[in-house]
C-alpha cells in the first residue's frame, strides 16, 4: 500500500447499496497515505451522508457543481486537475451509461471529462443490470477510452439475488489501485529535510546570518515526494515556493530549527540536513536597537557569540535515529573534509560541496556535488539543483534501501 503514500485520489460515488462501503475505502486510503477528495451524486447522498465521507476523508464533500461555497473553495476543474486517479466505488448501472455517452449532467460526470487522470470503475449493481447487454456494450465503450474496471465480484447480493454485480470489498480495490502507481523509491517512507539559512538575532532589526538560498533543500524535498516520501521539510527564512506535497515549517534561528529537527525526526526514517546553519549566535539579544556608541574610544563595538546546538550531529545522537545524512560546504580539501565531517558527525552519508567556485553552491542555480559515503565516492557534475537533486534522492534512496533494517509502516492511521 506504500504506493499510495502521498497520492491523490479523487473517490467518486455514487447511488447504491455499495455506498457504505465507501467510507470504509476513504478510511483505508488515508491510512495508506493518500489525500483524498470525494465526490458525491445526488443519489449517493441518498445511501450515506457528505459528513460521514467529510469526516473521514478531512476534506469538504463535493455533491454540486453549481454550489458557489465549493467552486470558491476547490472548483470542479481545479479537483479535476488535482487528482492522481480517480476512483468511483460504486459505480452504478446508470452512472457508467452516462459516462459512456459522454454526458456531463452533474459534478462527477463533467469532472471525468475534465480529468487527464486515469479513471477507475467498481461497478456495483444488480446481477441482471450488470449483465444487461446496454450495461456490457457501456463497459467495452468505457474500457475501450481507457478506463479501468476493478470487479464486479460474484455473490450474494443485497436483493437476494446471486451472481455477478457486486461491489469488490474496499482492501482489493485499494490493493488493484495500489498496483496501478509505480513503486517509488522511498514510497511510504517519513522523510525530514532542513534548508536554508539561520538568523541569529543581535537586537529587534539586526542579525547574523548567511547567503543560503535555500534552492537545495527545497529541491531534495521535493525530489523525494516525487519518490513517493511523506516529506517535512524545515526551511529557515528564504523566498521559495513550498513545493507540492511536502509539509513545511517555518523557523527564523538555529535554535528554533534544531527543536523542529528534534520532534519531527522521533518517528522518521530518513533525514537531510541541508541547511546552512550559523554556528554560533549573540549571546544575548538586546531588547532595543542597539545605538551607536559616541564615547566610543576605538569606534568599535564586540558581540560576544555562542554555539549553536549541531542539528544534524544531534538527530544521529538519537537513540531512535533515522538515516542520516549531512552537506559538508568547503572551500578546500573538499573530500578530505567531508569525509572527516562524516565521521565526526556519525553520519550515513555526506554530500560534498565545493563552495570556492561561485558559479555553484550558495545561492546559484547550480551545483556539483560528491555524495560521500562509507567505501565511496560517487562525484555528480555541474547541473541545475533540481536535476541534482534527483539524482541525489536516487543515490541515497538506493543505498539507504539497500543497508536499512525492512522499516516500519509510518502511514497515518486514522482508525
Ligand atoms: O560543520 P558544518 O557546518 O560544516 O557541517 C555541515 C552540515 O552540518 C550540514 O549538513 C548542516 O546542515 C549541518 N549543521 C547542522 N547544525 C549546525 C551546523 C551544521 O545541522 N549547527
Amino acid at each position: 500500500m506504500h504506493r499510495l503514500n502521498n497520492k491523490r485520489i479523487l473517490l467518486g460515488i455514487t447511488g447504491g447499496i455499495a455506498a457504505y462501503k465507501s467510507a470504509e475505502m476513504v478510511r483505508h486510503l488515508r491510512k495508506a497515505g493518500a489525500e483524498v477528495h470525494v465526490i458525491m451524486t445526488p443519489a449517493a447522498c441518498e445511501f450515506i451522508t457528505p459528513l460521514t465521507l467529510q469526516a473521514l476523508s478531512g476534506n469538504t464533500v463535493h455533491t454540486s457543481m453549481l454550489d458557489p461555497k465549493a467552486e470558491a473553495g476547490m472548483g470542479h476543474i481545479e479537483l479535476a486537475k488535482w487528482a492522481d486517479a480517480v476512483v468511483i466505488a460504486p459505480a452504478s448501472a446508470d452512472f457508467i451509461a452516462r459516462m459512456a455517452a459522454g454526458m456531463g449532467n452533474d459534478l462527477l460526470s463533467t469532472m471525468c471529462l475534465v480529468t487527464q487522470a486515469p479513471i477507475y470503475l467498481a461497478p456495483a449493481m444488480n446481477q441482471g443490470m450488470w449483465l444487461d447487454v446496454a450495461t456490457q456494450k457501456n463497459c467495452e465503450t468505457l474500457t475501450n477510452r481507457g478506463v479501468k474496471m476493478f470487479g464486479p465480484d460474484e455473490g450474494y447480493q443485497a436483493c437476494g439475488d446471486v451472481g455477478p454485480g457486486r461491489m469488490l470489498d474496499p482492501e482489493v480495490i485499494l490493493q488493484m489501485l495500489a498496483e496501478q502507481f509505480d513503486t517509488g523509491l522511498l514510497a511510504g517512507k517519513k522523510v525530514v529535510i532542513t534548508a536554508g539559512p539561520t538568523r541569529e538575532a543581535i537586537d529587534p532589526v539586526r542579525y547574523i546570518s548567511n547567503h543560503s538560498s535555500g534552492k537545495m533543500g527545497f529541491a531534495l524535498a521535493s525530489a523525494a515526494a516525487e519518490a513517493g516520501a511523506s516529506v517535512t521539510l524545515i526551511s529557515g527564512p528564504v523566498n521559495l515556493e513550498t513545493p507540492e506535497r511536502v509539509n513545511r515549517i517555518d523557523v527564523t534561528d538555529a535554535r528554533s530549527m534544531y527543536a523542529a529537527a528534534m520532534e519531527h525526526t522521533e518517528n522518521s526514517d530518513m533525514f537531510i540536513g541541508c541547511a546552512a546553519v550559523a554556528d554560533y549566535r549573540p549571546e544575548t539579544v538586546a531588547d532595543a536597537k542597539i545605538k551607536k556608541d559616541p564615547n566610543e574610544p576605538d569606534q568599535t563595538m564586540a558581540i560576544k557569540l555562542v554555539r549553536n546546538p549541531d542539528i544534524v550531529a544531534s538527530v544521529a545522537a538519537k537513540e531512535n535515529r533515522p538515516f542520516v545524512v549531512g552537506f559538508a560546504a568547503e572551500t578546500n580539501n573538499v573530500i578530505e573534509y567531508a569525509t572527516d565531517k562524516r565521521q565526526r558527525k556519525n553520519l550515513d552519508l555526506i554530500i560534498a560541496n565545493d563552495v570556492s567556485d561561485a558559479s555553484i553552491g550558495f545561492n546559484s542555480e547550480d551545483n556539483a556535488v560528491t555524495l560521500v559515503g562509507p567505501d565511496f565516492e560517487e562525484p555528480l557534475t555541474k547541473s541545475s539543483k533540481r536535476l541534482l537533486a534527483n539524482q541525489l534522492i536516487e543515490l541515497i534512496a538506493r543505498y539507504y534501501n539497500e543497508t536499512s533494517e525492512p522499516a516500519s509502516d509510518h502511514a497515518t492511521d486514522v482508525s
